[in-house]
């Protein structure tokens, strides 16, 4: 099993923002967390990433513990996530903020390319090289050199996921990544996630879109108020009564 998560809880003072919930993601396989706001799918992700360090549970990578590892221990393990709210380095450009995410696997170089120091060598213009055929990827080819706070929000959001690809990860945690796309970006992005799917990446997608939910995970884990209340395929999600429960009263509409 690529990621097998037990028993995973956190409070936060008198609240269970993530109680006793379990799941496992196999390779190759989109896994979905959904739920309304403030279920939990965030700090499970930050559970995952070591920022956070739960109550009690475990989480196993590849069959060996992540406990106490911190954020660039996990990410050199294999996992990269993106956030929420974007983060992106809005000082340098779409390029440098794609390489940024291959130096991050705690190789060299990653403080010379922040303080942009002179001394481009070979692992340099090798990075370049894979961040410009990342970008090409998500369709950002051609504004490689302009600064990432330029490009349009959805653009914005493929930069971060990109980002995240360039250390060659195993799993990506992909948060609410269809926020703020318009309807085009939204399909783009679909077809984007199946076709790393393909590729032989795996992923834990948190989305409130629905629509992208069902078309695009393998397997979907419900949260509500911190707790798993259903585990399935999307079609036995979309039929489960205690789902539908959930999200009266939201705006979501389960699809
Ligand atoms: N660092 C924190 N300190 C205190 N409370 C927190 C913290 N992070 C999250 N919470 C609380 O934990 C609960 C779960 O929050 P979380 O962000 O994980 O939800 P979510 O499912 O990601 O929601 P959304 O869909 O709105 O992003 C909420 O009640 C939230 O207010
Ligand atoms: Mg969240």
């Amino acid at each position: 099993m690529l990621l097998e998560v037990q028993g995973l809880t956190k409070h936060f003072g008198g609240v269970a923002a993530v109680r006793d919930v379990g799941f496992e993601v196999s390779e190759g396989t989109i896994f979905a967390l959904i739920g309304p706001n403030g279920a939990g799918k965030t700090t499970v992700f930050n559970l995952i990433t070591g920022i956070l360090r739960p109550d009690s549970g475990f989480i196993h990578f590849l069959g060996k513990p992540l406990d106490g590892l911190k954020p660039h221990q996990v990410s050199a393990a294999g996992i990269t996530r993106t956030f929420q709210n974007l983060q992106l380095f809005n000082g340098m450009t779409v390029l440098e903020n794609v390489m940024t995410g291959a130096y991050l696997n705690g190789k060299t170089g990653f403080v010379r390319s922040l303080l942009r120091m002179p001394g481009i060598n070979a692992e340099d213009k090798l990075i370049s090289k894979q961040a410009l055929t990342l970008l090409s990827e998500v369709g950002l080819e051609s504004v490689a050199d302009i600064p990432a706070a330029a490009l349009p929000f959805g653009q914005q959001r493929l930069l971060e996921i990109a980002r995240s690809l360039a250390s060659g990860p195993r799993l990506i945690l992909l948060d609410e990544p269809a926020a703020g796309l318009n309807s085009a970006e939204t399909k783009t992005l679909a077809i984007f996630l199946k076709k790393l799917k393909q590729n032989g990446l795996s992923m834990v997608l948190v989305e409130h879109d629905m629509e992208t939910v069902m078309e695009v995970a393998d397997r979907i884990l419900v949260l509500n108020f911190g707790e798993g209340i259903s585990e399935g395929t999307p079609a036995e999600i979309q039929a489960d009564p205690e789902v539908i429960r959930a999200y009266l009263g939201e705006d979501d509409q389960i699809a």
